[in-house]
């Protein structure tokens, strides 16, 4: 698959330009196997880089202008580094957006131009905008000769998607992209950044299951959560609610609202179960992690409340199949994916298995990604 995007990318190049890309750079998108809506809780998450990318193919510029085709969508976008304004959203205002953020942090930009493309599902909740985004600043790194430094480039990438394109996202995306590990998932404090890779139980296998609905009003209802997450931080007086333990929590739960207080709850136990997640995964416990992602998904369910009927529907049709481990929605929810594990040895049937009950209950076909965890950000080749 990625080998293909690869080959069309170069394709595309050598027809534009009669030239091999001198460049080439991908950033992939990601799956979070726990620590859900922890971020912006300055808390922790472990998710893993999937091998789905955006991918370019590049040459510098003389000027200062950037030039970019997307094969995806089939059009071009053209800007000059000098001088350039916000337009109507779509696909380029990203690659803008990195290089307003980039510009704003400091960094000296160079010109370049190339050939886009991606297999990253759009709107999947897969990060296919963190995708392009790391992958533009892995781009104008290459090009303009400044050093990769993982976290700070996802901040800055972070920044982009909160005031170019305007989405209040946390920071898991943009840094899993960025930082991610072949083979491993990454134990992430967003407060610190500081990153542990741990890798993927043996003989297991991560599945993402897309349940083929989206829904409106995500942003809405993120921001919502995000406001109360901060109110119950002020509540207890700590920055953020990665500062309560469940002790402190517990002592106070009854003096806080009752939303406020199921909010909170969520927060205060993801934290603690993706830090265990991420032991189980040291010892290789494939039965205790699956155990913690089945938690989290009731938490986010009942807690948190940014399940949905489709996403619950998923995850009871993934755990009742042989093989599977645990379950649960992932991403922002609302719709989107749930993510499975799964012995790998069961992996394949588990897929048609789910497929077809789920569909049988839903009236959904969803797209299942049996998908191995790769490399963030990176320069993949250069002549
Ligand atoms: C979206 C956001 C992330 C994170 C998740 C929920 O993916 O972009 O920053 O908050 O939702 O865990």
């Amino acid at each position: 698959m990625n080998t293909s995007i690869q080959q069309r990318v170069t394709t595309e190049f050598v027809r534009r330009f009669n030239t091999l890309p001198q460049l080439m750079v991908r950033a992939p998108g990601r799956v979070n196997l726990i620590g859900e809506h922890t971020d912006y809780n300055d808390g922790f998450v472990l998710p893993m880089a999937i091998d789905r990318a955006m991918w370019i193919a590049l040459q510098p510029r003389s000027d200062d202008s950037v030039r970019a085709y997307s094969l995806d969508f089939d059009q071009t976008i053209e800007f000059g580094l000098s001088d350039f304004k916000k337009g109507k959203a779509s696909w380029g205002e990203y690659l803008k957006g990195v290089a307003w953020a980039l510009q704003q942090a400091g960094y000296a930009l160079k010109g370049w131009e190339g050939v886009v493309a991606g297999d990253v599902p759009i709107a999947a909740g897969l990060s296919s905008s963190a995708a392009w985004e790391l992958a533009a600043a892995r781009a104008f790194a290459a090009v303009s000769g400044f050093e990769w430094n993982a976290a700070i480039m996802a901040r800055t990438a972070q920044h982009a998607e909160n005031e170019w394109v305007g989405v209040n996202c946390g920071i898991m995306d943009q840094m899993i992209s960025a930082a991610g590990k072949a083979g491993h998932a990454l134990l992430i404090d967003c407060r610190s950044l500081e990153t542990q890779a741990v890798p993927l139980p043996p003989e297991t296998s991560i599945v993402i299951l897309d349940t083929a609905t989206r829904r409106g009003l995500v942003d809405s209802a993120y921001n919502e959560r995000r406001a109360q997450c901060e109110a119950a931080a002020r509540f207890f007086g700590v920055k953020a609610l990665r500062d309560v333990s469940l002790e402190q929590f517990k002592a106070r739960a009854d003096q806080l609202d009752e939303v406020i207080r199921r909010r909170a709850r969520h927060i205060i136990t993801e934290n603690d179960r993706t830090l265990h997640a991420a032991e189980a995964m040291r010892r290789g416990d494939a039965i205790g992690l699956g155990r913690l992602m089945k938690a989290s998904h009731f938490s986010l369910n009942d807690d948190f409340e940014v399940s949905s009927k489709e996403l619950n529907t998923m995850v009871t049709c993934a755990l009742q199949e042989d093989g599977c481990l645990g379950a649960r929605m992932t991403g922002a929810g609302f719709g989107g994916c749930a993510v499975a594990l799964v012995r790998s040895e069961d992996a394949y049937a588990f897929g048609l298995a789910v497929t077809a009950s789920y569909q049988t209950l839903t009236g959904f076909v969803p797209n299942i990604y049996i998908c191995a965890a790769t490399n963030g950000a990176e320069v993949v080749a250069s002549s």
